[in-house]
């Protein structure tokens, strides 16, 4: 076993590295309703001091070790688009991805919705796509959804724009707010994977299942990847319900609050490594 792991684990409060959810974590979490008293796998990199960043394992090794695995599916196609935007600022990324046309979702959008919030922030939050409102306003999350992610943020201390940085998944409303199609979820991944590389986040947080298949670029079951850490390109990468979902199914809610508390506490973990 990796002692240098352990020692990250143990102080994430982690330790050991199959850790029962519940208990004695010391917060107000609802009692753990989904998976617990199932083990969690936690799957960290090894890091190596002082880098402020850390670096985390390969994805593989945290689908290896998921003791509900997702099931894989052929991985997305990514976008010519990438190797264009490899090396934008970020001026020059938010104005390629306003005028964007490398998928259909351009032809109806009002404009392109690239994202908001602390450029420099450790949490990445990702969501699926715009909204109605969203491609209004041109700014993520305003909607309804928006109102309880803002509720959720504040709910682990956290406030739009302040640490926080929160982006879509596909920059372009989907006709009639559909679930974006793989196709477009490639097209646009460059300007996430952009993002992300520009931010530089401790911690991503993927609202819902498109948001999570773009991240992590496979299929993904959401209720049984909850509470496990994934990865994107050695970021951890904790997994949600869409806010969406939520308003929609209220019963979900406690879930999602125990997913924040996960991220808190992990993030805490990366903070203190
Ligand atoms: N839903 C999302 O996924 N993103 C938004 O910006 C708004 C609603």
């Amino acid at each position: 076993m990796n002692l240098r792991r352990d020692a990250i684990l143990r102080e994430m409060g982690l330790a050991p590295l199959w850790r029962l959810r519940g208990a004695g974590q010391g917060e107000a979490e609802p009692a753990p309703a989904e998976i617990s008293p199932e083990r969690v796998p936690v799957v960290l990199q090894s890091a190596s001091a002082p880098m402020p960043r850390p670096a985390r394992p390969d994805l593989r090794e945290s689908l290896q070790q998921a003791a509900a695995p997702v099931v894989p599916v052929q991985p997305m196609q990514r976008s010519d688009v990438g190797g264009a935007v490899s090396g934008l600022d970020w001026e020059t990324l938010e104005a390629t991805i306003r005028g964007c046309e490398a998928c259909g979702l351009c032809k109806r959008r009002k404009q392109a919705v690239p994202g908001v919030g602390d450029r420099q922030a450790d949490w990445l939050f990702v969501g699926e796509g715009p909204g109605a409102e969203e491609d209004e306003r041109g700014e993520p999350f305003v909607g309804q959804a928006g109102r309880l992610l803002d509720a959720m943020l504040a709910r682990i201390d956290l406030k739009r724009g302040e640490d926080v940085y929160i982006a879509n998944a596909v920059k372009c409303r989907p006709p009639n707010n559909r679930t974006p199609e793989a196709a477009e979820l490639a097209a646009c991944f460059p300007y996430l994977q952009r993002q992300i590389a520009l931010i530089r986040p401790r911690l991503i947080v993927a609202l819902g299942r498109p948001a999570a298949q773009a991240l992590l670029n496979e299929e993904v079951r959401i209720a049984a990847s909850r509470g496990k850490l994934f990865s994107h390109n050695d970021i951890p990468v904790v997994v949600t319900y869409h806010p969406a979902y939520l308003l929609r199914n209220l019963q979900d809610k406690a879930k999602a609050w125990e997913d924040l508390c996960f991220a808190r506490r992990t993030m805490a973990g990366l903070k203190a490594s």
